[in-house]
């Protein structure tokens, strides 16, 4: 049995389809919030999922004590100190293709800058925001037409498609199979 951690701090749907992709494997998820009223805890609790709000000081503390094999972000919105990203395997998804459109409403940002093609991407967490190896990134094009919701659709879409999806291969060691970029 693999014990994943899935640390957020606000809507959760990530971890909604990740919790979904996993449901008939052998997997026990822990859902860890830093705000005690995000809606991820809420959806932990719906799906049936162990769920605990753990403040920020808490969280190095709280880690060591579980031995999970792999920690991973989903909407987090607090930077982890080194303390923590020096001593667990951290992953984390960007709603953009790395290293473009770091940090803060990144949708918008590359919607703004009018690029023909954004996406996501799943990287190690290290101690610089949203700038550690990349592990996998698919890309979501930007249509003339297309809105700004769209598009914020379109990326979540393509996140809820890739993480599992890379989470697997990462904790069985198989390769990551992904469709053709632009059918997400
Ligand atoms: C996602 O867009 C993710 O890429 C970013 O934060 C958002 C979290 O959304 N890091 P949700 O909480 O999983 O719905």
């Amino acid at each position: 049995m693999k014990k994943i951690a899935v640390l957020g701090s606000g809507n959760g749907s990530n971890f909604e389809a990740i919790v979904k992709y996993f449901k008939y494997k052998d997997v026990c998820f822990t859902c860890i919030s830093d705000k005690i009223q995000a809606y991820i805890l809420e959806r932990a609790k719906i799906l049936g999922v162990e769920r605990h709000f753990v403040p920020y000081d808490e969280t190095f503390n709280y880690l060591k004590k579980n031995d999970f094999d792999l920690i991973v972000l989903a909407g987090y919105m607090r930077i982890l100190p080194s303390e923590i990203v020096n001593s667990f395997k951290i992953i984390n998804i960007h709603p953009s293709l790395l290293p473009e459109f770091k940090g803060m409403s990144a949708i918008e940002q590359a919607y703004n800058a009018k690029v023909k093609t954004t996406g996501v991407t799943v990287h190690y967490v290290n101690e610089e925001v949203d700038a550690g190896e990349i592990i996998a990134q698919v890309q979501v094009p930007i249509e003339k037409a297309m809105t700004v919701e769209q598009l914020e659709e379109k990326i979540h879409s393509a996140e809820h498609y890739l993480y599992p999806r890379v989470l697997e291969s990462l904790l069985y060691g198989t390769p990551l199979k992904i469709k053709e970029p632009q059918t997400c």
